[in-house]
């Protein structure tokens, strides 16, 4: 069984069987197998893919890992990612998100913005209803892919003649224990709170993995993957 963002997937009852772990896992790995290659890439599409990461990372982040923290009912849970924010805070990870934007010269402007403007609305639309467990699968997902995505971001701005390099080196590293947290408080609070069959836990997933397109494409198509 393959998912992809344009074949719809099997029900969450045989990924919860296949495991989590490996389910989001094989959704990452896809994900990172479709992004272009960075060989072909001109110096303008290095600096657009930058620039849309950077519109949603910097200000998004902590707001998502907040509402999510909201949204989980366990107490159980709640050190778990209550750890991962004060890490984000303490250590100002925007303060390096901005940093390494600005090096590369690819700093978002408006059009940027825009242009994940919807689909970062759908994201913020999602985790705004406070589900807990499928806020905290669409988070673990969002911590696994920011994880194995940082070698590549760190080629874009390499590529752009940029050494500042501290948002890469610390969110390949940190983010392999912050995803391991995730999936734990997720399992965690799945036990405690069950959801309903009505409930689709990969809901929020399929909404991040169509913004993550946007930012790499900057395609429109991009949102159908999430209807
Ligand atoms: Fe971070």
């Amino acid at each position: 069984m393959t998912t992809t963002l344009t074949v719809p997937r099997e029900p969450q009852n045989a990924a919860q069987d296949a495991g989590i772990k490996e389910t989001l896992d094989r959704m990452i790995d896809e994900q990172m197998a479709s992004l272009p290659d960075l060989r072909l890439l001109s110096n303008a599409e290095r600096r657009d893919i930058i620039a849309r990461y950077t519109s949603v990372l910097e200000g998004n982040f902590i707001y998502w890992m907040t509402a999510t923290v909201m949204a989980t009912k366990s107490e159980e849970a709640k050190p778990i990612l209550l750890e991962n924010l004060h890490e984000e805070v303490t250590d100002a990870h925007p303060v390096m998100m901005r940093k390494f934007a600005v090096a590369a010269h690819a700093y978002p402007d408006a059009a940027d913005s825009l242009a994940v403007d919807e689909a970062l609305t759908n994201m913020r639309r999602f985790l705004g209803r406070l589900q807990g467990v499928p806020s905290l699968l669409t988070m673990a997902y969002f911590e696994g892919f920011i994880q194995k995505f940082m070698p590549y971001l760190a080629e874009l701005a390499a590529g752009l003649g940029s050494t500042e390099m501290e948002y890469t080196d610390v969110h390949g590293v940190c983010d392999i224990a912050h995803t391991a947290g995730l999936i734990q408080a997720f399992e965690v609070e799945k036990a405690n709170h069950p959801v309903g069959p009505e409930v689709d836990l990969f809901e929020g997933v399929d909404l991040l993995r169509a913004l993550i397109d946007t930012i790499v494409y900057n395609r429109a198509d991009a949102m159908a993957a999430a209807a």
